[in-house]
């Protein structure tokens, strides 16, 4: 079990921005900062990280940098699971009960919950974050607030 909940969500937005900031640093070494910081921080989120489009495949994500156990899907179509599915219509998407979705990935046996948000560049779907968690009912609206934040901080990554 995580100790740690920050009682802000500012102070984590603030990390993000001051990652992205950083010279010399590449654009994976980012990602990979911003979801130790995601994981590290929320008690809900115990898989994070990073699905992007791969330009060289048709609709396809490619899993990206990510914090957590190690998992199959490292290639998503476009439509397949939570991930594929939030490609598709680049809006977030909230699964309060992986159990009742007929069209969802098992990453683990322990995923209860999961959040997926978008990232775009000129309103364009390029990348998403995903977050997984072994609570039902975890994900509130101040986690989609404060992740919608953070894509919208990363996406000049991309
Ligand atoms: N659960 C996701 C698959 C990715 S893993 O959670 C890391 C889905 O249904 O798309």
């Amino acid at each position: 079990m995580k100790e740690k909940e920050v009682q802000n969500y500012e102070t984590l937005i603030e990390s993000a921005r001051k990652i992205v900031s950083r010279n010399g640093v590449s654009r994976d070494q980012k990602l990979q900062e911003i979801s130790k910081l995601l994981a590290d921080n929320v008690q809900a989120f115990d898989w994070v990280g990073f699905y992007l489009v791969d330009p060289n495949a048709n609709r396809e994500l490619v899993l990206g940098p990510y914090v957590g156990e190690e998992t199959d899907h490292t290639r998503i179509p476009f439509g397949k699971g939570i991930c594929g599915q939030a490609a598709e219509t680049n809006e977030t998407f909230v699964v309060q009960d992986v159990s009742k979705e007929d069209n969802y990935l098992a990453c683990s046996v322990h995923v209860e919950a999961e959040i997926v948000v978008p990232v775009k560049k000129d309103g364009e779907f390029v990348a998403e974050l995903d977050i997984d968690s072994h609570k039902k009912d975890s994900m509130t609206e101040e986690h989609r607030k404060m992740l919608e934040k953070v894509s919208e901080i990363v996406s000049p990554l991309f």
